[in-house]
């Protein structure tokens, strides 16, 4: 049976700038001989993505947000991730559970309660092996999010109060559990955060 393969998550605020580090992670892995699996939450599945794009446009009870964004992990963890890591591969994730109790918990005050019978459904309290937050103050991250492109989706379009909320449940999350979650200071150059990601992961995964 093959060993089994790492799961690393991406976090934080929108206009963070994670997503950019994720291809580029994914391709230093396989580098180092390592096949590796990128994948986003809501989605990553057929039926993740036609969720996500109800998630992200259409208005809905906090409750019944919070429902779909599980039952499309649900369907991610059994269609994508958890068949990857038993043919030993990585999984590099663009979000997860730690973005629920961020968003749908600090951001819109669900309360935790909910989120943990959730989480113990749908994933038995089974952690990714790592957590990258990219962390920045929300000033600078609604500048970035300014220069999008395209329409802002409907929790880009939040108010900067809830964004904070988001950030410091996230800064919260990060302080409950020191080893899985670090912090990177998204406020610095492509490189310098590069070095950072190369540095973390080596340390606790390679
Ligand atoms: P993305 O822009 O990073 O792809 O994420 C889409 C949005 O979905 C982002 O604003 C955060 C939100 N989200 C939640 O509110 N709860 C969740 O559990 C996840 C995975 C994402």
């Amino acid at each position: 049976m093959a060993v089994r393969g790492k799961f690393i998550t991406f976090e934080g605020i929108d206009g963070a700038g994670k997503s950019s580090h994720v291809e580029w992670l994914a391709d230093w892995l396989r580098q180092r001989g390592l096949v590796v699996q990128v994948t986003r939450e809501p989605g990553g599945t057929p039926l993740g993505e036609k969720l996500r794009a109800l998630l992200l446009s259409e208005p809905m009870h906090l409750e019944t947000e919070t429902l779909l964004m599980f039952a499309a992990r649900r369907e991610h963890l059994a269609q994508v991730i958890e068949p990857a890591l038993e043919r030993g591969e990585w999984v590099v994730c663009d979000r997860f559970t730690d973005a629920t109790y961020a968003y749908q918990g600090g951001g819109r005050g669900l309360h935790r309660s909910k989120l943990q019978v959730l989480e113990q459904w749908v994933h038995d309290h089974r952690q990714p092996d790592l957590t990258l937050l990219f962390d920045l103050p929300f000033e600078i991250a609604r500048q970035r999010i300014a220069h999008a492109t395209r329409e802002l989706d409907r929790f880009e379009q939040e108010r900067a109060e809830f964004h904070e909320r988001v950030r410091h449940a996230y800064l919260d999350r990060a302080a409950a559990n020191p080893t899985r979650i670090q912090v990177i200071d998204a406020d610095q150059t492509m490189d310098e955060i590069r070095k950072l990601l190369e540095n973390i992961v080596s340390t606790h995964c390679l």
